[in-house]
Formats: C-alpha cells, structure tokens, sequence
C-alpha cells in the first residue's frame, strides 16, 4: 500500500485514541489463561491483537471479538495442542508471549510469523524458557519456534541481560501457566501491563525497585478473580498524534482516552522539555492504568539529549520523535538505543534513510542517531520507504505537514497492525492522507 500525504498546516478536533496494542495482546492471553466469562471493552481490533486472538483460539480458547468487544469464554478442556502452525504475523508480542504461554502450558506447537517477524531475536525469551525447564528450540535465534511439552521447575530467578517487557512478559505467563515461582530483574524499568493486569486479576505479584531496575516476582497461591477488562488507549498511538499537533503551523487537538502509563508516557516529559505545548486533562484510572486525555497546541520545539533508562519508557515513540527533532531548534541526540535495529525494520537504519530523503542533517551511531533539526524546502513530493514498519509509515506520513509537496510513502500496509484508523483519525483532524 502506498500513501500519499499532501501538506496541510492546520490541525484541530477532538478524536478518541485507539485501544492499546501491548495490553490487548496481554488482557486476551491473561483472560485465556483465567479461563472465566470475560468481557473485554476498548480492544484494538488491529492485526497485531488479531492474530494473538487467533493463535489463543488454535491453542483451544473460545474468544470471539465484535468492533471494539472481545468476549472470552470458560471451557471444559483449558487448552489443547494445535497440529498446524500457528501464525503470529506482524507480532514480536504475541510470539514472545506465547512462547512463554504454551511453555508454562505444557503443550506442543511450532511458532511463525511473517517476513519481518521471521528475522527478529527469539534466543532472548527461549534461553530462560529453558532455565525454567521448557524445552523451546528456534533455527539460529530466529523463528520458526518449536516448543516440546515439559514441565516447568519452580522457583526459578532470572536477570535480564536487557531491558525487554516482552522477555519479562513472557518469563511471568510461563510462571502463571505451570502455577510455579518466578522471579525476573529488569536492569532498566520497562512496561509493567502484564503486573498491572496480573494483579487486576487477584494474582500475587511483587514489584521492589532495585537500583535501577526492578524485581518483579510472581507468587502462585491464588486464583484468578472474575472481573471484565477495559482497554485504555495506546500512547504508542496518540504519540503519532501528540507529535504532529506540536509540528503543525496552526492546530489544537484534544485526545481523549490516552492510557498514561508511567512506564509508557516518558515521551510526555521530553516533548515537554523541549518546549511543547501540552497539557494533561481528566486522569482517572481503569482497569489498573492511568488514563487521560491530552491538549496539545502547536509549538516551538528546542533539540535535547535523550539517553539511559528513559530509552525503553520511550522505545516505540522514537521514529515519530525523529521527526519532531527534524523540526526543532538545534540537536537532539538519542544514544542507548541499540534495540531499535531489532524491530520490525531496523528503525534506526529506516529512520536515518527517510532523514536522508528529507535531506535532515543526522548522523547514526549503532546505539542512536543525531539530528539537527532544520527541513530544507523541496520542489518536489519526497519519496520513502516504510520498510514494512508501521511506525516509520507513519512518522513520515506526519512529516508532510513540514515538506510543501508532500510525501509518498510506500510498503504501509502494516499501519493495520497498531492503527486501522490512522488515515481516517488524521483526515479529520485536517491531514489529506491517501491512497495512491
Ligand atoms: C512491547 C515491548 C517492547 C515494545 C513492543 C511492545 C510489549 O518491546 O517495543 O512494541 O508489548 O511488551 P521489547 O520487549 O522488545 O522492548
């Protein structure tokens, strides 16, 4: 799918932020594994959540979704083993967390993904899948991933080499599934949606602040409560949106329903720094998470350093935030960031070469990139390449509103994992996005 962005400079409305990814994809596999009645609100019905649904079905959970709703049924037999493939797409979560699912589970299954997902780092959840006992094989670190039925040992401890909420996440389901002792560090504090939930559900979870980091320890003992889910929205999402409301030459946008996470919202802060505009309304909290909504003017934006532990609060906003550093005053220098080339593109490679076409002076670092923030005008629509990553499409689809002939952005097809609405939530707030 290929887009077009004309330019536009004035943005304003009110829209809703869609459900959040990382925690659909957790309240679905949660929900699977209570094995209640369970009804789910504020789902997002994107591609990523949709095949974690599907693979839960294969694996013999009965979850069935309507627009927003997931309804999750009780059943006889919890789970079974499922003699095909199962097909995880897009989702670098839903294949970690499975991983560590069917592992607690006990259940046999092979593991795949689509191009992107087929080349991304499994070594980094099977490794402690197999401390703990499991038996998880993958081909050199990558996917296809086999899991052989074997029983989990109790009590098992694990420091994680990085900070990764997908590892933690998947190391806690193999814990709740097989009903044993676990206990993870994490040298830099990553997303807690799966403690969050987890104790939502009555779970005994322990999470102490440990230098830098945190130990996060699941105790067995209790079972899980029956209560209904809501869905926040996705910050990863609204960030898209945050973003080109401070870019913009003249707009005031209200967002409602951003989940605000401390472990997420980091980007808050540093967009705050910088000199944007942006105010907090509403807080509240549901099901666990913080929620609110967000007012945003457009701005004057000064570059920053941006380095160390906020790297992984702010892991997925960092393409969009590249675009925002194009446009400031001055450099911002991202470090620390190693695990962007580990995405589904490697976003750091991606975000320097769209730079390049926008002709923004940058300079890329193996763990970061510098730019210097400053779009020359072009004469002509700039040409990208999304790389098949949804968060690249749309950052350079939002740098339109900086480049007087706009942009082409191929390979988007992927904005349907995170954001189905993009084009139509963009559109009504003034953007002209479409297909070409
Ligand atoms: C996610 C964790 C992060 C993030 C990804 C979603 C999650 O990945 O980049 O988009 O849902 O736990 P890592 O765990 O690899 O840091």
């Amino acid at each position: 799918m290929r887009l077009f962005a004309k330019n536009t400079s004035s943005l304003s409305g009110q829209v809703n932020c869609p459900g959040d990814k990382s925690i659909s994809q957790r309240a679905i596999i949660i929900g699977a594994l209570a094995n209640q009645n369970i009804s789910i609100s504020g789902f997002l019905n994107g591609e990523d959540p949709l095949s974690t649904l599907s693979a839960l079905n294969q694996i013999g959970a009965d979850i069935s979704i309507n627009d927003n709703r997931v309804n999750i049924k009780k059943r006889e037999i919890p789970f079974s083993n499922s003699s095909n493939s199962i097909d995880l797409g897009n989702s670098g979560t839903g294949m970690r967390l499975m991983m560590g699912l069917i592992a607690g589970i006990g259940l046999k299954a092979k593991l795949v993904g689509d191009e992107s997902l087929m080349k991304r780092p499994m070594s980094r959840v099977s490794i402690p899948l197999n401390e703990m006992g499991a038996n998880v094989s993958n081909s050199d670190g990558l996917p296809p991933i086999e899991i052989e039925s074997r029983e989990i040992r109790d009590d098992y401890a694990y420091d994680m080499p990085i900070a990764s909420a997908q590892v933690k996440s998947s190391i806690l389901l193999a814990g709740v599934a097989s009903n044993t002792k676990v206990s993870i560090f994490e040298p830099s504090i990553t997303r807690d949606h799966t403690e969050l939930m987890l104790k939502h559900f009555g779970l005994n979870i322990k999470s102490e602040e440990e230098n830098d980091g945190k130990r996060i320890t699941f105790i067995p003992g209790n079972n899980f409560l029956v209560k209904d889910y809501f869905v926040v929205g996705d910050f990863s999402s609204a960030a898209f949106l945050i973003i080109a409301g401070l870019i913009a030459d003249d707009s005031e946008i209200f967002i409602k329903n951003v989940g605000l996470n401390p472990t997420r919202s980091g980007l808050i802060d540093i967009l705050i720094e910088m000199g944007g505009n942006i105010e907090i309304k509403n807080k509240k909290m549901l099901s666990g998470e913080l929620v609110g909504d967000v007012f945003v003017k457009s701005s004057v934006l000064s570059g920053v350093n941006i380095n160390g532990g906020i790297i992984s609060n702010i892991i997925d906003e960092i393409p969009i935030l590249s675009i925002a550093a194009a446009c400031a005053n001055g450099t911002t220098r991202i470090s620390d960031a190693k695990e962007l080339r580990v995405k589904e593109s490697d976003r750091l490679e991606a975000i320097g070469s769209g730079l390049s076409r926008l002709k923004v002076k940058h300079e890329l670092f193996e763990d970061g990139i510098s730019i210097t923030g400053g779009i020359p005008e072009h004469n002509e629509t700039i040409e990208i390449d999304s790389h098949g990553d949804h968060r690249i499409a749309m950052s350079f689809l939002i740098s339109s509103l900086k480049l007087k002939n706009g942009v082409n952005v191929d390979n988007c097809k992927n904005i349907y994992t995170s954001y189905p609405n993009f084009l139509e939530t963009m559109n009504s707030l003034g953007m002209q996005i479409n297909e070409q």
